[in-house]
């Protein structure tokens, strides 16, 4: 089994990336032969600073290496390293409809808030069919607002399939149910769009402030809660505690007696903890950094090893060879 992911490098990473994406994608590691890449081409639709996308670039390779992508059992490399896989993307445009581009919800939600598109974003499905279909990939672990993607990449597939005879592996999105939507400190999806993120290596002092500023109602401490189980904190101190200590916080909640302050202050030092491995193997990668190339050198040799083939594959069946 081919487990294949990727992450755009547009920004501190979160915890809704980490328990969205991150963390199956590295429990994944153990159970197939897996390939992780950091989307440079595709942050390109959004980011257009130079500098801001090498720094991204380097941050996701360090998060996501703290966090437990081990080089040894998955194949980590940088997307714009394998440049074929732009030409794959090409041959998949010729056989994807206008019209199911046109669904696209990342296109069509930034049209929607008037935000000018470029074609980069509209073809943006494309190219991920292409990064999925290259490496022959069974299943794509992603959080739930990649669905639509990995659907669209199947329908691509089989449609190449079915016109030039049989070329790709059809992928499966695997989407886990308790963290496919990680909520930000307003309640929203959390996401890098909104400012609602609480980063997975946040600055202490700027976390602490941001989850003690979650805004709670008015009901007083001593007031059950019928509704803790909705309560922001106690959904995120579910994934960063475990669900044993959510629950323990949610039934206090419930019954009456726990300040909000208290809830909060909880989930800060919990958050905290949870992490403290990860910062402090991030802080040695951080200072070791020919190592993470190295890494990203290797994982680059043996992705474009594979793509190459996949690609001559493709080539073949719709006759430029
Ligand atoms: P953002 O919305 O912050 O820009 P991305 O679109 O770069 O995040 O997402 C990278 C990965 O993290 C994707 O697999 C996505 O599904 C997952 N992800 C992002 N935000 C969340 C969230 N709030 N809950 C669950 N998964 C998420
Ligand atoms: N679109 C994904 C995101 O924004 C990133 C991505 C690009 C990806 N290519 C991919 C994810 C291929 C999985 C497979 O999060």
């Amino acid at each position: 089994m081919r487990i294949l992911s990727g992450i755009q490098p547009s920004g501190a990473l979160h915890l809704g990336n980490y328990f969205g994406m991150m963390r199956p994608a590295i429990e994944l590691q153990e159970k197939g032969e897996a390939f992780y890449f950091i989307a440079d081409y595709h942050s390109m639709t959004s980011l257009f600073d130079a500098d801001e996308r090498r720094k991204n670039t380097l941050d996701v390779a360090l998060d996501f290496l703290a966090c437990g992508l081990d080089p040894k059992k998955s194949v980590f490399f940088k997307q714009s390293d394998v440049a074929e896989v732009t030409e794959l993307s090409w041959l998949l445009s010729t056989l994807t409809p206008m019209s199911l581009l046109e669904k696209g919800h990342s296109f069509k939600d930034k049209s929607a808030k008037g935000i000018p598109v470029n074609h980069g974003l509209f073809a943006y499905p494309v190219l991920m069919a292409a990064d999925i279909l290259i490496y022959d990939s069974n299943v794509v672990p992603v959080g739930r607002d990649q669905k639509q993607h990995v659907e669209m990449t199947r329908d691509i597939a089989v449609k190449f399939n079915e016109q030039y005879g049989q070329t790709f592996a059809i992928p499966e999105p695997q989407i886990r149910g308790e963290v496919a939507l990680v909520p930000g400190v307003d309640g929203q999806k959390m996401s890098k769009s909104y400012g609602n993120t609480i980063e997975i290596f946040g600055d202490e002092k700027i976390i602490r402030k941001k989850i003690m500023g979650i805004k709670m109602d008015s009901r007083p401490p001593a007031e059950p809660k019928p509704d803790a189980d909705k309560n922001l904190a106690v959904q995120l101190l579910k994934l960063v505690a475990s669900i044993e200590v959510g629950t323990d916080y949610e039934n206090r909640l419930r019954a009456g007696g726990l300040g909000y302050g208290d809830l909060k202050k909880a989930l800060f030092e919990n958050y905290w903890n949870h992490f403290a491995d990860a910062r402090k193997k991030r802080a040695e990668l951080a200072a070791n950094l020919d190592y993470v190339n190295g890494v990203l050198a290797d994982g680059a040799a043996k992705a474009h090893a594979l793509a190459q083939t996949v690609l001559k594959r493709a080539r073949r069946n719709c006759g430029l060879e």
